[in-house]
């Protein structure tokens, strides 16, 4: 599909999605994106079906434009009670050095999507323009479903293998995520070594080559000549999370604009360690630990966040940054303190520029 279809699509005037990004997109983010002519997006993967309802409604008393809702469709969490035990012993003198403990156990803190029937049904309800999918895809039937409500789907892929499943799931179109991208690694299968971590160079012209659906790139594309080179390599759109964080109307914390203004934002890595699923972020204590230590594999997500979560609020009491989560991509240092509507615009004027080039 061309761009000028998947905008008339979509009913939006510039191939530009503001990622979800859960803790740091809002109602304002990404209202003030689709306002501007772009595809905002919130985050749901963290909240129940009544605060996604309130989520929702928030975002449509700001614009009255389509805007995309995303959900987090990994497998729910198993509760080995080994492998927990042994990672809180990993982390047990972490939390000592600040005079804690790690807790007693670990909560399943995010319901997945593919356990949440009343999600399903708030969304059909509701009716989003765009629902978009990450860590995995819900049955044919939830799709099916969402879809007969007027919903456009969006799944995210990180291998051509991931792309075929989300077609034959029937999804619309493929978010292609390449390994630059910031926030969790959209793969499917999270057991060590499954991650291919495939540069988005590569990914785009795999999935253009073999699959028809429409393809919006996603990682590490910053300005106009990034998303220009993506739209070159077959992507039909991008998706930008990382350019928006310094955004006014983002939630990002002032210690994660601060680290982003500074040389930290030149080191971005992967680890498995801050969430229980690899997530590329600036380098923190956990990700630096992941050198220095023997670390055994960690709890599934979403259980070892919850320990992470306590880990960094422990050290916040104390005015440390150490443990804070703070994703981001590889373009990071590229990233602009701009008005969402105004980076939308510039991005537009820029990328219109470097075709015409
Ligand atoms: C702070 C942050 C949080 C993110 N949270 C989500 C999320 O909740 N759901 C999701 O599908 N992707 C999430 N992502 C990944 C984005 O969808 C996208 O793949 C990524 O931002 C693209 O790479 P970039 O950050 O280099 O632009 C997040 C990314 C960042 C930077």
């Amino acid at each position: 599909m061309s761009t000028a279809s998947l905008l008339q699509r979509l009913h939006i005037d510039h191939p530009i999605i503001q990622a979800p990004m859960v803790g740091v997109s809002t109602p304002e983010l990404a209202a003030a994106v689709s306002n501007a002519g772009g595809l905002g997006s919130i985050g749901l993967g963290a909240s129940t079906a009544t605060l996604g309802r309130a989520l929702i409604d928030k975002t449509r008393a700001l614009t009255d434009r389509p805007f995309n809702v995303n959900l987090f469709c990994h497998a729910p969490a198993r509760f080995d009670d080994a492998r927990n035990a042994a990672w809180l012993a990993h982390l047990a003198p972490l939390f000592k050095a600040l005079g804690g403990e790690p807790p007693a156990s670990l909560r399943e803190i995010y319901t997945s999507f593919l356990a949440d029937s009343d999600m399903l049904q708030m969304l059909i309800e509701e009716r989003p323009a765009v629902v978009s999918f990450h860590f995995g895809v819900p049955p044919a039937a939830w799709v099916g479903q969402l879809q007969a409500a007027g919903i456009f789907t969006l799944g995210c892929a990180t291998t051509l293998g991931e792309a075929q499943i989300l077609a034959e799931h029937g999804v619309d179109a493929i978010v292609a995520q390449g390994v630059e991208a910031g926030g969790h690694r959209g793969v499917f299968d999270d057991a060590p070594g499954q991650d291919a971590q495939l540069g988005l160079f590569a990914l785009l012209r795999l999935i253009a080559s073999h699959i028809e659906l429409p393809i919006i790139a996603a990682g590490g594309i910053m300005d106009g000549a990034g998303i220009a080179a993506a739209l070159q390599l077959g992507a039909s759109a991008v998706q930008l999370g990382t350019a928006f964080i310094l955004s006014p109307e983002s939630s990002a914390t002032a210690a994660h604009r601060a680290a982003l203004n500074s040389a930290r934002a030149h080191d971005t890595r992967i680890t498995r360690s801050v969430s229980g699923r690899p997530a590329r972020g600036l380098a923190n204590r956990l990700y630096l630990e992941d050198c220095a230590t023997h670390v055994p594999l960690s709890a599934e997500y979403p259980l070892a966040y919850d320990a992470g979560k306590a880990l960094h609020a422990l050290a916040s009491r104390q005015g440390s940054n150490d443990f804070a989560a703070e994703w981001a991509g590889q373009g990071a240092p590229l990233a602009r303190a701009l008005p969402a509507g105004e980076l939308v615009a510039t991005l537009v004027s820029e990328y219109q520029r470097a075709i015409t080039r």
